[in-house]
C-alpha cells in the first residue's frame, strides 16, 4: 500500500503582501543577517522568531575555523528562545539568507539539522510554527507549519512505548 503525503507553501511577491507581524519578522531576520559570522562561507543567514509572549529572538550563522563547530541561525535564534524562555510556543520564525557570490533569486529553505530542531518545539507546543522565507528578491515563502518541511518526522513519542 502506497501512502501519499501532501506537502504545501505560498508564495507572495513582496512584503507589502504580508501581515505587519510577518512583516517586522523578516525584517528582524534581515538586522540578524547583517551580522551573520559566516568568513568561510561567505554565506549570511539570519533567523528572527516571536513567541507566543510577543518576544522576538534572533540569530545568524555562526561559523568556526573547525568547520563542524558552527551553527546554523535557525538554531541560534530557537535555543536562544528556548534558554530565556523555555516553554513559550514559537509562533513564527523567518529566515534570510545572503550571498556576496551570487544572486539568491529564491529563498532559502532550512537544512535538516534546523527542521529536526524546530520540529521538536512545534511538538512540545503542540502548535504549528509557521516559516517565512526570503533570498535575494521579493519572493517571499510562507509555509505553515514543520510537517510540511518535515514529513514522517522523528519525535520524542518513537522514543517511547
Ligand atoms: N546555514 C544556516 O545558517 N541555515 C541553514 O538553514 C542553511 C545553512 C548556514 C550554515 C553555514 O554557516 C552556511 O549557511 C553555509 O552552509
Amino acid at each position: 500500500m502506497t501512502h501519499t503525503l501532501t506537502v504545501a507553501y505560498t508564495e507572495v511577491s513582496g512584503i507589502d503582501q504580508l501581515t505587519t507581524e510577518d512583516r517586522k519578522l523578516l525584517k528582524e531576520a534581515w538586522t540578524a543577517c547583517g551580522s551573520a559570522y559566516a568568513p568561510y562561507s561567505n554565506f549570511h543567514v539570519g533567523a528572527a522568531l516571536i513567541l507566543a509572549n510577543d518576544l522576538i529572538f534572533r540569530g545568524n550563522n555562526q561559523e568556526n575555523a573547525a568547520y563542524p563547530s558552527g551553527i546554523c541561525a535557525e538554531r541560534v535564534a530557537v535555543f536562544s528562545a528556548s534558554a530565556m524562555y523555555p516553554g513559550i510556543p514559537i509562533k513564527s520564525i523567518a529566515v534570510v539568507a545572503k550571498t556576496e557570490v551570487f544572486n539568491l533569486e529564491y529563498p532559502v529553505t532550512p537544512c535538516g539539522a534546523c527542521r529536526q530542531v524546530i520540529a521538536e518545539y512545534e511538538t512540545l507546543s503542540g502548535q504549528p510554527i509557521r516559516i517565512i522565507l526570503q533570498g535575494n528578491s521579493e519572493k517571499i515563502w510562507i509555509i505553515d507549519g514543520i510537517t510540511n518541511l518535515l514529513p514522517l518526522m522523528f519525535h520524542g513519542g518513537d522514543l517511547k512505548k
